[in-house]
Protein backbone atom coordinates (compact mmCIF):
# COMPACT_ATOMS: atom_id res chain seq x y z
CA UNK A 1 0.00 0.00 0.00
CA UNK A 2 1.48 3.48 -0.82
CA UNK A 3 0.53 6.39 1.98
CA UNK A 4 -2.61 7.69 0.15
CA UNK A 5 -3.98 3.98 0.29
CA UNK A 6 -2.91 3.47 3.55
CA UNK A 7 -4.14 7.06 5.10
CA UNK A 8 -7.62 5.86 3.17
CA UNK A 9 -7.98 2.67 4.50
CA UNK A 10 -7.17 4.46 8.11
CA UNK A 11 -10.98 4.92 8.74
CA UNK A 12 -12.23 5.32 12.25
CA UNK A 13 -13.48 1.61 12.91
CA UNK A 14 -15.60 0.51 15.72
CA UNK A 15 -16.73 -3.25 14.76
CA UNK A 16 -14.27 -5.75 15.25
CA UNK A 17 -13.96 -9.48 15.16
CA UNK A 18 -12.96 -9.61 18.75
CA UNK A 19 -11.91 -13.28 18.72
CA UNK A 20 -8.87 -12.12 16.36
CA UNK A 21 -6.63 -11.49 19.65
CA UNK A 22 -3.62 -8.45 18.97
CA UNK A 23 -0.44 -9.68 20.47
CA UNK A 24 1.25 -7.53 23.23
CA UNK A 25 4.51 -7.48 20.88
CA UNK A 26 1.97 -6.04 18.16
CA UNK A 27 0.92 -2.85 20.37
CA UNK A 28 4.64 -2.44 21.22
CA UNK A 29 5.52 -2.40 18.01
CA UNK A 30 2.82 -0.04 17.16
CA UNK A 31 3.90 1.98 20.13
CA UNK A 32 7.02 2.34 18.68
CA UNK A 33 5.54 4.38 15.81
CA UNK A 34 4.72 7.09 18.10
CA UNK A 35 7.71 6.56 20.04
CA UNK A 36 9.76 7.83 16.29
CA UNK A 37 7.23 10.51 15.67
CA UNK A 38 7.60 14.15 16.00
CA UNK A 39 6.86 15.64 19.69
CA UNK A 40 6.47 20.22 20.16
CA UNK A 41 10.28 20.83 21.26
CA UNK A 42 10.94 17.07 21.59
CA UNK A 43 9.99 16.87 24.88
CA UNK A 44 8.22 13.38 24.54
CA UNK A 45 5.88 13.77 27.55
CA UNK A 46 3.42 10.92 26.32
CA UNK A 47 3.36 7.75 28.05
CA UNK A 48 1.25 4.82 27.31
CA UNK A 49 -0.89 2.19 28.39
CA UNK A 50 -1.19 -1.40 26.96
CA UNK A 51 -4.38 -3.91 26.67
CA UNK A 52 -4.89 -6.95 24.98
CA UNK A 53 -6.14 -8.93 27.72
CA UNK A 54 -9.92 -9.82 27.96
CA UNK A 55 -10.72 -8.76 31.70
CA UNK A 56 -8.20 -5.39 31.27
CA UNK A 57 -10.06 -4.94 27.70
CA UNK A 58 -13.54 -4.85 29.07
CA UNK A 59 -12.65 -2.47 32.03
CA UNK A 60 -11.56 0.47 29.59
CA UNK A 61 -14.70 -0.68 27.35
CA UNK A 62 -17.15 0.35 29.89
CA UNK A 63 -15.75 3.77 29.82
CA UNK A 64 -15.61 4.81 26.30
CA UNK A 65 -18.51 6.58 24.66
CA UNK A 66 -18.95 5.73 20.94
CA UNK A 67 -19.93 7.38 17.62
CA UNK A 68 -22.15 10.17 18.95
CA UNK A 69 -23.94 11.08 15.55
CA UNK A 70 -25.42 7.18 16.05
CA UNK A 71 -27.78 7.93 18.31
CA UNK A 72 -29.36 4.62 18.14
CA UNK A 73 -26.38 2.77 18.41
CA UNK A 74 -24.78 2.52 22.09
CA UNK A 75 -21.16 0.89 20.72
CA UNK A 76 -20.02 -2.24 19.90
CA UNK A 77 -22.10 -5.20 20.97
CA UNK A 78 -20.19 -8.36 22.62
CA UNK A 79 -18.17 -9.89 19.80
CA UNK A 80 -17.62 -6.93 17.99
CA UNK A 81 -15.58 -5.06 20.80
CA UNK A 82 -11.75 -4.38 20.16
CA UNK A 83 -9.53 -6.82 20.72
CA UNK A 84 -6.39 -4.24 22.31
CA UNK A 85 -6.44 -0.73 23.07
CA UNK A 86 -3.53 2.02 23.70
CA UNK A 87 -4.39 4.37 25.90
CA UNK A 88 -2.11 7.52 25.54
CA UNK A 89 -1.37 9.57 28.18
CA UNK A 90 0.74 13.13 29.00
CA UNK A 91 3.01 12.70 31.86
CA UNK A 92 2.78 16.02 33.93
CA UNK A 93 6.49 15.61 35.32
CA UNK A 94 7.64 16.13 31.48
CA UNK A 95 5.08 19.25 30.53
CA UNK A 96 1.91 20.66 32.15
CA UNK A 97 0.32 20.41 27.92
CA UNK A 98 0.73 17.85 25.80
CA UNK A 99 -0.45 19.93 22.48
CA UNK A 100 -0.49 18.10 19.12
CA UNK A 101 1.87 14.85 20.32
CA UNK A 102 -1.38 12.83 21.15
CA UNK A 103 -2.92 13.23 17.60
CA UNK A 104 0.24 12.88 16.22
CA UNK A 105 0.72 9.55 17.95
CA UNK A 106 -2.34 8.77 17.45
CA UNK A 107 -2.32 8.76 13.55
CA UNK A 108 0.79 6.75 13.82
CA UNK A 109 -0.30 4.23 15.61
CA UNK A 110 -3.50 3.85 13.51
CA UNK A 111 -1.54 3.81 10.28
CA UNK A 112 0.70 1.23 11.99
CA UNK A 113 -1.80 -0.65 12.56
CA UNK A 114 -3.96 -0.14 9.37
CA UNK A 115 -0.43 -1.76 8.12
CA UNK A 116 -0.85 -5.02 9.75
CA UNK A 117 -4.65 -5.39 8.67
CA UNK A 118 -5.85 -3.97 12.03
CA UNK A 119 -7.77 -0.80 12.50
CA UNK A 120 -8.99 1.52 15.25
CA UNK A 121 -10.20 4.58 16.66
CA UNK A 122 -9.54 7.18 18.40
CA UNK A 123 -11.43 7.93 21.53
CA UNK A 124 -11.68 11.00 22.91
CA UNK A 125 -14.75 10.31 24.76
CA UNK A 126 -13.76 8.85 28.02
CA UNK A 127 -15.30 8.83 31.18
CA UNK A 128 -11.52 9.54 32.40
CA UNK A 129 -11.78 9.20 36.86
CA UNK A 130 -13.89 5.83 36.41
CA UNK A 131 -11.00 4.59 33.97
CA UNK A 132 -8.15 6.27 36.12
CA UNK A 133 -9.93 4.53 39.12
CA UNK A 134 -10.06 1.07 37.46
CA UNK A 135 -6.77 0.66 36.51
CA UNK A 136 -4.97 2.96 39.21
CA UNK A 137 -3.28 5.58 36.98
CA UNK A 138 -1.52 7.72 39.03
CA UNK A 139 -2.40 11.59 38.99
CA UNK A 140 1.18 11.95 37.59
CA UNK A 141 -0.54 11.58 34.41
CA UNK A 142 -3.26 13.12 32.46
CA UNK A 143 -5.12 11.10 30.08
CA UNK A 144 -5.55 11.86 26.75
CA UNK A 145 -7.05 9.65 24.30
CA UNK A 146 -7.88 5.59 24.00
CA UNK A 147 -7.27 4.14 20.79
CA UNK A 148 -9.33 1.05 20.59
CA UNK A 149 -7.78 -1.13 18.04
CA UNK A 150 -8.74 -4.96 16.27
CA UNK A 151 -9.44 -6.65 13.22
CA UNK A 152 -12.76 -4.35 11.79
CA UNK A 153 -15.65 -6.15 11.18
CA UNK A 154 -17.36 -2.87 9.18
CA UNK A 155 -17.32 -1.67 6.17
CA UNK A 156 -16.40 2.31 5.59
CA UNK A 157 -16.80 4.28 2.88
CA UNK A 158 -15.66 7.54 1.73
CA UNK A 159 -18.45 10.18 0.49
CA UNK A 160 -18.36 13.48 -0.71
CA UNK A 161 -19.91 16.31 1.81
CA UNK A 162 -23.16 16.84 -0.42
CA UNK A 163 -24.99 20.40 -1.22
CA UNK A 164 -26.38 20.61 2.36
CA UNK A 165 -22.99 20.32 4.32
CA UNK A 166 -23.43 17.84 6.39
CA UNK A 167 -20.94 16.24 7.49
CA UNK A 168 -22.19 13.47 9.96
CA UNK A 169 -21.00 9.88 9.11
CA UNK A 170 -24.53 7.42 8.91
CA UNK A 171 -25.06 3.68 8.47
CA UNK A 172 -27.02 2.31 5.67
CA UNK A 173 -29.43 -0.66 5.84
CA UNK A 174 -26.52 -3.11 5.34
CA UNK A 175 -24.70 -1.44 8.00
CA UNK A 176 -22.02 0.13 6.02
CA UNK A 177 -20.53 3.35 7.73
CA UNK A 178 -20.28 6.02 5.38
CA UNK A 179 -17.89 9.40 5.76
CA UNK A 180 -18.29 12.53 3.97
CA UNK A 181 -15.38 14.39 3.62
CA UNK A 182 -15.16 17.53 2.39
CA UNK A 183 -13.79 18.41 -1.21
CA UNK A 184 -10.16 19.51 -1.77
CA UNK A 185 -11.05 22.66 -3.71
CA UNK A 186 -12.89 23.61 -0.49
CA UNK A 187 -10.34 23.53 2.06
CA UNK A 188 -8.04 25.29 0.13
CA UNK A 189 -8.63 28.63 0.62
CA UNK A 190 -5.67 30.46 -0.72
C1 LIG B 1 -9.67 13.94 18.43
C2 LIG B 1 -10.65 12.88 18.03
C3 LIG B 1 -11.54 12.40 18.97
C4 LIG B 1 -12.44 11.38 18.63
N1 LIG B 1 -13.27 10.86 19.61
C5 LIG B 1 -14.14 9.89 19.27
C6 LIG B 1 -14.95 9.31 20.28
O1 LIG B 1 -14.91 9.68 21.44
N2 LIG B 1 -15.79 8.30 19.91
C7 LIG B 1 -15.85 7.84 18.62
O2 LIG B 1 -16.61 6.91 18.35
N3 LIG B 1 -15.08 8.38 17.64
C8 LIG B 1 -14.22 9.38 17.93
N4 LIG B 1 -13.41 9.92 16.97
C9 LIG B 1 -13.49 9.43 15.58
C10 LIG B 1 -14.19 10.46 14.65
O3 LIG B 1 -15.57 10.37 14.86
C11 LIG B 1 -13.82 10.11 13.19
O4 LIG B 1 -12.46 10.44 13.00
C12 LIG B 1 -14.69 10.89 12.19
O5 LIG B 1 -16.02 10.44 12.25
C13 LIG B 1 -14.19 10.73 10.76
O6 LIG B 1 -14.11 9.38 10.40
P1 LIG B 1 -12.74 8.81 9.85
O7 LIG B 1 -11.78 8.74 11.02
O8 LIG B 1 -13.03 7.46 9.29
O9 LIG B 1 -12.23 9.77 8.83
C14 LIG B 1 -12.48 10.89 17.29
C15 LIG B 1 -11.57 11.38 16.36
C16 LIG B 1 -10.65 12.35 16.71
C17 LIG B 1 -9.66 12.83 15.68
Amino acid sequence: MNLKELVTQNRSYRRFHEDVSIELETLRQLVDLARLSASGANKQPLKYILSCDPEKNALIFLQLGWAAYLKDWPGPSEGERPSGYIIILGDKNISNSFGVDPGIAAQSILLGATERGLGGCIIATIRKDDLREGLGISDQYEILFVLALGKPKEKVEIEAVGPDGGIKYWRDDEGVHHVPKRSLDEIIVG
